[in-house]
């Protein structure tokens, strides 16, 4: 198995977190409404709902995730799957599993942007800072990692790793 990254407990730790963070954030506000971006951020999306303790719904909306990873850039990101239904007048916080190169959240923001939302924020448990090519503002941070390939709580590799409890490395041996 990949070695630990961030353990289950740590994991725990900083989402609640990150929970009383978008709690104060949002308060009195109404309802919040969750987008999830999946495939990824599905674990994360589930534990963080489930510590609020604000009013909120929760979306889903699927974009194309990396087949070969040098070749994507801003212009390959592509809806797979829209959100059900509407958002404008709403407060908006799309939730991700990793930002990297910052692309996919770049496109998401731009998208959601036009259906004018109350607001628009974002949260991402983990960031690559070393890999940005496209700069987006983040609202709500849990870890900022090194240029490495991670796995586990949502994330993977070809599909595996997914649902390993916690966050590992994955070496390049392994992949
Ligand atoms: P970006 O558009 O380059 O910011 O990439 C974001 C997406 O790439 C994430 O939502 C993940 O699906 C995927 N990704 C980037 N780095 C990793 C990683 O280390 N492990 C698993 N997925 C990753
Ligand atoms: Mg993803």
């Amino acid at each position: 198995m990949p070695p630990t990254l961030y353990s289950e407990e740590q994991i725990a730790e900083r989402v609640a977190v990150l929970a009383a963070q978008i709690d104060e954030e949002y308060a009195g506000a109404g309802q919040l409404v969750l987008i999830g971006v999946l495939k990824g951020s599905f674990i994360f999306l589930s534990d963080l709902a489930r510590k609020l303790t604000i009013p909120h719904r929760i979306e889903f909306i699927a974009v194309s995730s990396y087949g070969d990873r040098e070749s994507e850039t801003a212009d390959s990101v592509r809806l797979l799957m829209d959100v059900r239904h509407a958002i404008d007048g709403e407060h908006v916080l799309l939730v991700e599993d990793i930002v990297d190169t910052g692309h996919t959240i770049a496109y998401l923001k731009r998208l959601l942007g036009t259906r004018n939302p109350a607001s628009l924020k974002t949260a991402t448990l983990l960031h690559k800072p070393d890999r940005t090519e496209q700069e987006v503002a983040i609202d709500f941070l849990g870890f900022t990692i090194p240029d490495v390939w991670v796995v586990g709580y949502g994330l993977d590799y070809a599909e595996r790793y997914r649902t390993l409890p916690y966050i590992g490395e994955l070496p390049p041996e392994m992949r």
